[in-house]
Order: structure tokens, then C-alpha cells, then sequence
């Protein structure tokens, strides 16, 4: 479902990207973290992943560490430039009766005295060293890593944040139709960049969901090249990695142009990863393992001889963060499930010449998968007469 205002129904302010869409909602959230923390044997917790931490509760403040005790109990641990922002933001996301804010400048020591019953303390394994130093020696309990463990339960959205995806892919798809007539000799990345980035915002997203990618020439070789000034040349492929985010959540598509009529290599390239990007995607559904999506999509770049220019992931979780769970990765045997949000983006680079990459977004369904970035895949763009 999208609101979305439609191209030429005038500039949409940041409000209009969010008209109609559901509140977003926390409750269940730490019941479901805490079953999982009993399964690994810890019995509190200690949350600091910004993502995590907002999935939470709803908090989105630069510090915050969310304390889960035993006895159903929680805490945020914040500062004083969010003592009133912190209670709001639980209260409008629903948990603020089972979560209390805590104002405090050292999170450890001020809530070691609630962590008396406590025999093992999982911290989140991105939890500084210094900061687990300051927990074992105000804590008595045992400080053992937590990985990924909301990380996990974030992979399956519900339907409020797949509202969101689905509006920044939105807003990421009109921004490439509306920029695509840029695309001609002369024109450099950083310019083509630079108005995707203004037409993202114009269309109330609060801007790109990474940095922008426009790789031109050789310049495409590069699978995560920044944009440059290199004016744009006939003949050349041109990689556009584009993704929007609106209200925390991203979205993330890549296409690739050529500009005028392919070279027979551009168009081998073109081919092969276009066959391999849809041979991925018919593979994406409900129990499928995450690692048959990368061997299907292995597998046709191999059969065109381009196996070894593949030489990145295959695909990611999208969500809060641009890279989460589920990845998807040679071997991974994590079987996907309704809720998951992918990318499946194939590509090929030989330095020097250009590089060829595909990638949609798409929602696992109880059936199968739907994508959520719809812009046609690519195909030349004629050049000016
Ligand atoms: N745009 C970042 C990625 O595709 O992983
Ligand atoms: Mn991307
Ligand atoms: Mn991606």
C-alpha cells in the first residue's frame, strides 16, 4: 500500500510521505526479546545497537541503552538532552508502561543495584570495550556477548514498517523516472547524484537511505564507487544504486543504463546479470534457504562465464539498517520467512571496462515474494541526435 502523491500532484511535504500510514507499534517486542534471551541463558540484558534499541521502543535519540532485568522489567538509560523526548516517544510508540526512562549519565553504574538478582548479563556484542569494562566491574553477574538477537527478531517486518519500505521505494523509483532524462553525454555523477538526492527529499523522504551511487564508465567496475565529475560518455554503463528513507526505514534498488547502443560485451554483461537477478528473485519464499537465492543467481553468471566478476554478496536484509538480517550468502542455510525484506542484487566488474548491476527489494509472502522497487530494469537510453 502506498499514499504516496503521484508525480505532478505538486511537491509532497514530509507529512504527505506519511499520510495514511499505520503507527508504528512496539508492543510484544521485549516479551518476544525475552523469550529468546531465556533460550541462551541469560536472565538481563544490555541493548545499545541505535536500530535496536529504536525497535524496541520507539526511542530515536543518539543515546540510548535499553536495560532488560528479570521480573518483566526494563529500562532506557538516557541523558538529559532527552529526558522529555525519551517518555514521548515511548508513550506514542505504546511501551512506556513496561519500559521506565532513566536519565543518567553512566548507564552501568547507575543501574547495577537493579541488577542484584541477575546471574548472567548479555551485552550486545557491539558494546565498546571499555563500556563492558564499566559493566563487569559495576555488575555481580557474569557479562556474556549477545549476537544478533534482536537482530533476528527485526528480520520479520510487520505491516507498519513494510508500509515504510514500501513508501521509500516508492519515493526511490519516481526520483530515477523523474532524474533518467539526465541521463547523456555531458552529465556528470556527482550532478545526476545530486538530483536524485533533491528529488528524494522534495518527495518528503528525510533524504537517501546510503550515499547515493552514480558509477559511470570504468567507473562502474567499482561496486561501491562514489560519485565523481566525470561527464558521462556514449557507450557507457552507467550503475544507479538509489534508495530513500522514510520515518527510519530504507529501501535500496540498483539499475544499470547504457547509454546509446551497447557494446556486444555491455550487452553480454546486461544479459547475464539481468537473467541472474530474475533467476534469484523466482527463487526468494517461505522457507527457501537464503543461500539458494545466492547459488541460483551463482549459477546462471557461472554458465555465462562470469562467475569470478561476481565478486560480492548476493543479497541483505533491509529494514532500520541498509545491511541486516537475513544475508544472503553462498551457504547460508537460514531458511526465510513472510516478513523478510531482501535484496537480491547480482553484479559483475572487470576493471577497467564498466561493471553490470541488477537489485530489487522484495518482501517474502506466505506464497512467495513481491517486490517492493518496481522502476523498470534498464535498457538503452537512446542518445540525443
Ligand atoms: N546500496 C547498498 C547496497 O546495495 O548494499
Ligand atoms: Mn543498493
Ligand atoms: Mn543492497
Amino acid at each position: 500500500m502506498s499514499t504516496l502523491p503521484r508525480a505532478g500532484s505538486g511537491t509532497p511535504t514530509a507529512a504527505g510521505a506519511l499520510e495514511g500510514l499505520p503507527a508504528l507499534r512496539v508492543e510484544g517486542r521485549l516479551g518476544r526479546l525475552r523469550e529468546r534471551l531465556g533460550a541462551v541463558g541469560v536472565d538481563a540484558a544490555v541493548i545499545v545497537e541505535p536500530a535496536n534499541v529504536r525497535w524496541l521502543t520507539g526511542f530515536t535519540g543518539s543515546n540510548g541503552t535499553v536495560v532488560v532485568l528479570g521480573g518483566g522489567e526494563a529500562l532506557l538509560l538516557t541523558d538529559a538532552r532527552y529526558a522529555e523526548q525519551a517518555p514521548a516517544q515511548l508513550a506514542e510508540a505504546g511501551c512506556a508502561g513496561g519500559v521506565e526512562v532513566v536519565v543518567a549519565r553512566r548507564a552501568a553504574e547507575a543501574v547495577a543495584g537493579r541488577l542484584e538478582g541477575a546471574n548472567r548479563l548479555g551485552l550486545e556484542d557491539s558494546v565498546a570495550w571499555r563500556e563492558q569494562i564499566r559493566w563487569s566491574e559495576a555488575v555481580h553477574a557474569e557479562t556474556v556477548p549477545l549476537t544478533g538477537v534482536v537482530e533476528n527478531l527485526r528480520a520479520v517486518k510487520d505491516s507498519a514498517e513494510l508500509a515504510r519500505m514500501e513508501a521509500a521505494a516508492r519515493i526511490a523509483d519516481e526520483a530515477l523516472a523523474a532524474v533518467a532524462p539526465m541521463l547523456r553525454p555531458g552529465t556528470t555523477e556527482a550532478q545526476i547524484q545530486r538530483a536524485l538526492d533533491g528529488t528524494i527529499r522534495s518527495a518528503g523522504a528525510s533524504g537517501p537511505a546510503y550515499e547515493t551511487i552514480v558509477a559511470s564508465g570504468p567507473n562502474s567496475a567499482l561496486p561501491h564507487a562514489s560519485p565523481t565529475d566525470r561527464p558521462l560518455e556514449a557507450g557507457d554503463l552507467v550503475i544507479i544504486d538509489i534508495g530513500a528513507l522514510v520515518d527510519g526505514y530504507r529501501s535500496d534498488m540498483t539499475r544499470t543504463f547504457v547509454l546509446g547502443d551497447p557494446s556486444d560485451r555491455a550487452a553480454a554483461m546486461l544479459e547475464a546479470v539481468g537473467c541472474s537477478q530474475a533467476a534469484g528473485a523466482a527463487a526468494v519464499g517461505p522457507g527457501v534457504e537464503a543461500g539458494e537465492i545466492d547459488r541460483a543467481c551463482r549459477a546462471v553468471l557461472d554458465d555465462a562465464g562470469m562467475g569470478d566478476a561476481f565478486v560480492h554478496g548476493t543479497g541483505h536484509g533491509v529494514g532500520l539498517d541498509i545491511h541486516e538480517l537475513p544475508r544472503v550468502v553462498s551457504g547460508s542455510a537460514v531458511a526465510l520467512e513472510p516478513g523478510n525484506v531482501l535484496t537480491v542484487e547480482p553484479g559483475v566488474y572487470f576493471a577497467g571496462f564498466g561493471g553490470v548491476r541488477v537489485e530489487d527489494l522484495l518482501v517474502v509472502t506466505d506464497s512467495g515474494c513481491r517486490p517492493l522497487t518496481l522502476h523498470p530494469k534498464t535498457s538503452p537510453v537512446p542518445l540525443p541526435a
